[in-house]
């Protein structure tokens, strides 16, 4: 009997006893992990404010509704190892600390991204590409210090991420302009060898364009040719009101499945404002603003019916293909957590999360949990 419903009886009886004969009825609280059952792991990013502790109504919820987490920011380059010479473990470990006092799946992410990376990981005093030889051997210092330090904590590292363009070539970063391609292998291999039991993800955004579909795949086949372990493919799914087409993201998901790895949607929301291009600073009219910022209070009813409906359908479709999705991860707890918040335009109020900014589920997340609920009823 799990400790959780120990507790349960313990309370049912606790309180039937207070009651003497009367019948008395407990209502668990409803999860959503619990709803998602086995199907795949249910997963969230923290912010440091959540995993050290801070925000105790997030972290709640975190315990409530998910058994997996990954970092939002803590384990990046910038953050974890700012100098050559220096590391920072302080926000990882907690992180890390966080997930293993509370029994769930932890995801490192990620260990090699041209955004986010210390600016000196590339180049040299004078500010000039190091040489391949050099860079290699900051990669693998890198990847082996951070993997070898949590090893047999972490249950998969995004080790790469975004190194492939919508056109399906590879992104012309600082990793690839001295290294070429092999960085990537050379990533996964170090990854590797410095934890055998991790698993090892590729992970990247816009996965249901055609070209990118057909990169990764290529770029996983090769690895996989080479005897090299990648475990999955982590399709970030930062979703839009008008993107991405839901055949087109179910075809990515066939697509890197066909190629023998698991497909995990690793980064999801769904921003409920309209689409915007460009992401330089816009300051224009105060009218331009008003239809870039549209919904400052609340969401209107038909927007949130909109989103609810469009959220569940992918919902839909990540169980629909349970077999190959081995985890599906929130970018964020409740809205006022996420980065769309500010991107692409700074300082719009948007809705893209599981759980509004009153730690409330969204309504297509009460209908899932009721739904299995009542299905659980009808079993017994
Ligand atoms: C990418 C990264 C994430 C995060 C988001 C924006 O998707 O993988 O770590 O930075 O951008 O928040």
């Amino acid at each position: 009997m799990r400790v959780k419903h120990i507790a349960s009886a313990l309370l049912i009886a606790a309180f039937v006893a207070a009651c003497g004969n009367q019948k008395a009825t407990v209502v668990e609280e409803p999860s959503l992990k619990d709803a998602v059952g086995d199907k795949f792991l249910m997963g969230v990013a923290l912010n440091v404010n959540q995993s050290s502790g801070v925000d105790t109504s997030s972290i709640k919820l975190v315990k409530q509704h998910f058994n997996s987490i990954v970092a939002e920011n803590c384990m990046k380059c910038e953050v974890i190892h700012p100098e050559e010479d220096r590391y920072d473990f302080t926000l990882a470990d907690q992180f890390v600390s966080f997930g293993e006092k509370n029994g769930m799946a932890v995801i490192g992410h990620c260990l090699i991204w041209h955004s986010q990376l210390a600016p000196w990981f590339c180049v040299d005093e004078k500010g000039n590409n190091v040489t391949p030889e050099v860079l290699k051997q900051r990669m693998k210092d890198h990847i082996t210090t951070i993997v070898t330090r949590y090893k047999g904590r972490i249950k998969g590292w995004d080790v790469v991420n975004e190194a492939i363009l919508e056109d399906g070539s590879y992104r012309k970063s600082k990793f690839y302009e001295i290294l070429g391609e092999e960085f990537i292998p050379l990533a996964f291999q170090y990854a590797h060898e410095a934890d055998p039991d991790a698993e090892l993800y590729y992970n990247d955004y816009a996965m249901n364009m055609p070209g990118k579909r057909e990169g990764v795949v290529k770029l996983v086949s090769s690895l996989k040719e080479k005897g090299i372990r990648i475990d999955a493919v982590g399709m970030q799914g930062h979703m839009g009101m008008d993107y991405p087409d839901i055949n087109e993201f179910e075809q990515s998901i066939v697509a890197f499945a066909g190629t023998g790895v698991k497909v995990m949607v690793t980064e999801w929301d769904m921003s409920a404002l309209p689409t915007v291009k460009q992401s330089a600073n816009i300051s224009d009219t105060v009218a331009y603003q008003k239809m870039l910022n549209p919904y400052p209070e609340t969401l209107p009813d038909s927007v949130s019916k909109a989103w609810n409906n469009r959220m569940k359908q992918f919902f839909g479709l990540f169980e629909k293909h349970a077999d190959v999705i081995s985890r599906v991860t929130a970018w964020g707890v409740s809205d006022s957590d996420s980065w769309k918040n500010d991107f692409p335009v700074k300082g719009r109020h948007d809705y893209p999360l599981l759980f509004d900014r009153n730690y409330q589920p969204k309504p297509f997340v009460k209908e899932i949990m009721a739904e299995s609920q009542s299905l659980a009823e009808e079993k017994k």
